[in-house]
């Protein structure tokens, strides 16, 4: 049985499995958040393979207090205002990822930004502590349903598709926290929540809110910030023609660089956007060719992203 009571045993238990790379269900004050060590790509991977998107979605890092974001991101003194006013608690905040972040590129779909949380509820922060790293955590509901308020809705929705499930009652709030991008000079709300726009515009000042497509990262309008390589990109490829890098996928002799020689989804996913980048080198090649990835479980997701990359641009 995956769903535990909370308590020192099941904590203990869980942070052996985080840092092996597993996921595990943990409570939050908003919603049950489903976490993997923000640290390990295949870990992260799991994450989007369990919730079986079709997509990567930036994910939120979840972190012990403000002394762990230094380390992620660049901090500036509206973070430092905000953090004093409203964490631990419902309000996610997006920053400029440090080069050296030693958080999965997962984590942030390609993105330069990285969500960051310092949540509200005795469990996670005991989690954090326990297992001394970030940890990445989406609500822990299956892509299209609505977000978990108890374990049970977690156990329902995702099965044993989660290694532990972490039963700490129901959640506080029950509503996803307020996600506010402060990478602009304006301060932008991405994701209403309980924590308001006057609220944050009485700490930091004025405030934009964003509303329907323009606010989802991955939406076509906002794909100029997405990490989009500068040379050609050929999909489907079963060698490499002259000039081409070709990223392997499988057996692919003579592959720049393989997303996972034995053919291990999680492992290519792990591996995208940090070998995408790799390859993007105009110096040494003409173009990057991409071998075919099978279009199943988070395969979609690989796929969505490598079709993006390859249309063409403006
Ligand atoms: O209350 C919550 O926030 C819960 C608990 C578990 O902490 N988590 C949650 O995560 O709702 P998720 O993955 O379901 O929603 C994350 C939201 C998405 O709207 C995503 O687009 C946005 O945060 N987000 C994450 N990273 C981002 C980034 N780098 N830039 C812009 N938006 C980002
Ligand atoms: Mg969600």
């Amino acid at each position: 049985m995956n769903l535990q009571p909370a308590n020192a045993e099941t904590i203990a238990a869980a942070t052996r499995i985080l840092r092996g790379g597993g996921l595990v269900s943990f409570p939050t004050e908003t919603v049950y958040g489903l976490g993997a060590d923000a640290t390990q790509g295949q870990a992260v991977a799991r994450i989007f393979a369990a919730k079986g998107r079709p997509s990567f979605n930036p994910l939120i890092v979840h972190v012990a207090d403000q002394t762990w974001v230094a380390a992620l991101a660049h901090c500036d003194a509206r973070f430092d205002k905000l953090t004093q006013a409203f964490w631990p608690g419902p309000l996610t905040l997006v920053l400029r990822r440090r080069d050296d972040c030693p958080a999965s590129d997962l984590v942030s779909a390609g993105l330069d930004s990285i969500a960051v949380r310092m949540p509200d509820h005795p469990v996670a922060q005991a989690l954090l502590r326990g297992v001394e790293r970030p940890l990445a955590a989406p609500s822990a509901n299956a892509s299209g349903s609505i977000s978990p308020t108890l374990a049970a809705h977690v156990r329902d929705s995702l099965g044993q598709k989660v290694d532990l499930i972490i039963d700490g009652g129901a959640c506080r709030v029950g509503l996803e926290s307020t996600v506010l991008d402060l990478t602009k000079s304006t301060a932008a709300i991405l994701r209403p929540g309980t924590i308001t726009a006057a609220q944050i515009a009485a700490v930091i000042g004025p405030v934009d809110v964003i509303t329907g497509d323009q606010a989802a990262p991955t939406s076509p309008g906002q794909l100029a910030s997405h990490y989009a390589p500068g040379l050609p990109m050929r999909l489907n490829a079963a060698e490499a023609r002259p000039g081409e890098a070709w990223l392997g996928f499988g057996t692919c002799a003579g592959a720049a660089l393989n997303l996972s020689a034995r053919a291990d989804m999680v492992e290519a996913a792990a591996n995208l956007f940090a070998m995408m980048r790799a390859l993007d080198d105009s110096a040494r090649y003409k173009a990057i060719a991409v071998a075919p990835i099978p279009d199943v479980g988070i395969g979609l997701a690989i796929n969505d992203r490598l079709k993006r990359a390859a249309a063409p641009r403006p």
